[in-house]
């Protein structure tokens, strides 16, 4: 069996406001690999209720999320930049793999741990299957690379795994294996003021993260007040190693710069938080200001991008359609009816 061997799907939730993290852990690495690859880019709105959202917002939140995406230089006329409920095969697959994925597994994801909280009881069942429906949203493209932050590894091999199980129990090879892409210094970005913390767009203080659409004067007071240890920095990029403030400043700089850690670190070498800390936010503010001017122009035109998304959407269909109905085939269900 033959499968795609350059195709992308990636996602990402329409909750909160895009941040730093989502952008150098994955929106950057998305569009540098735009013209190496098929891209599909969803916007997971079927996702985002798993945590009961305001209801009234989801459509403009993605919208925003679509305008941040194409302003960051996604091109929707090249890739397929959708939203997920515009592809029912995603949920239709997610099912089959409600039946596939075995509970023993998903017990062990630590996310679900995370977001469930102590009660666990009251958590939805939507939240606990999460992962069966992001191995759909792979799968039913063949996808063979996801670009994702590191926070995201642990549902990629999850994803792996229920391929190969949907593959063995049908006895068809339906699904390729999908290879995590999680590479450069952006890949786990984290909060401003808990080196231990990941950058989030659930945390409660906005001082923790940089939105993509905070002015400069915000980006620059966030990193002037961003938590630091009182040394001076390293000259190696070993000299970060338990210095985890350092360290993420570093990687932020490095990924925004599109240099190596140890290339800036040897710049930097002996300098204290008081020299590093301007030139950090004067490149934050030159890369992350014409993202926001250019979202709030895509923002002004909502009918053009629900246009674009529309496209995007009968691009996604008319390829997760019919290995939908190849998976439906493959477990022996009746596919006459189908459309494909
Ligand atoms: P989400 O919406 O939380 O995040 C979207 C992308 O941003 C990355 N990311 C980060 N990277 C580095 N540092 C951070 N602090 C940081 N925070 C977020 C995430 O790793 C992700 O790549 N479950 C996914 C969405 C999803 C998906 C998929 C992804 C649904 N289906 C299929 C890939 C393939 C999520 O909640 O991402």
């Amino acid at each position: 069996m033959s499968f795609p061997s350059n195709r992308i799907l990636s996602g990402i939730q329409p909750t909160g406001n895009l941040h730093l993290g989502n952008y150098l852990g994955a929106m950057k690495n998305w569009v540098a690999m735009q013209n190496d690859y098929e891209c599909l880019f969803c916007i997971v709105d079927l996702h985002a209720i798993t945590v009961w959202p305001d209801l009234g917002e989801i459509a403009q939140s993605s919208r925003e999320v679509a305008a941040g995406m194409i302003a960051s230089g996604i091109d929707p006329e090249q890739s397929a930049l959708f939203i997920q409920s515009h592809v029912p095969a995603h949920a239709q697959l997610a099912w089959v793999f409600n039946c596939v994925a075995r509970l023993g597994w998903l017990n062990r994801m630590t996310q679900f741990k995370d977001k469930a909280g102590k009660n666990k009881e009251k958590a939805s069942s939507g939240l606990m299957v999460y992962p069966n429906l992001m191995a759909a949203d792979i799968l039913v493209y063949k996808a063979s690379h996801v670009p994702t932050g590191e926070d995201q590894k642990q549902h990629l091999e999850l994803a792996r795994d229920i391929a190969q199980k949907f593959n063995v129990d049908t006895g068809k090879e339906v699904f390729p294996l999908p290879n995590p892409v999680i590479q450069g210094p952006g890949t786990r970005v984290m909060s401003l003021r808990d080196g231990q913390r990941k950058m989030s767009k659930s945390d409660t203080s906005d001082m923790t993260r940089i939105n993509l659409t905070d002015t400069a004067d915000e980006i620059a007071d966030k990193i002037k007040r961003a938590k630091t240890d009182p040394e001076v920095l390293p000259d190696k990029a070993t000299g970060l190693a338990e210095r985890p403030e350092a360290s993420n400043l570093i990687n932020i700089y490095a990924a925004l710069a599109d240099r190596s850690v140890d290339d800036v670190v040897a710049e930097f070498a002996g300098q204290g938080f008081g020299a590093f800390k301007p030139k950090l936010a004067a490149l934050a503010v030159s890369v992350l200001t014409p993202i926001a001017s250019r979202m709030t122009e895509l923002l002004a035109d909502p009918a053009e991008l629900d246009r674009l998304l529309a496209r995007g959407a009968d691009k996604a269909n008319d390829i997760a359609n019919p290995v939908l109905a190849e998976a439906y085939e493959a477990i022996g269900f009746s596919t006459t009816g189908i459309k494909r």
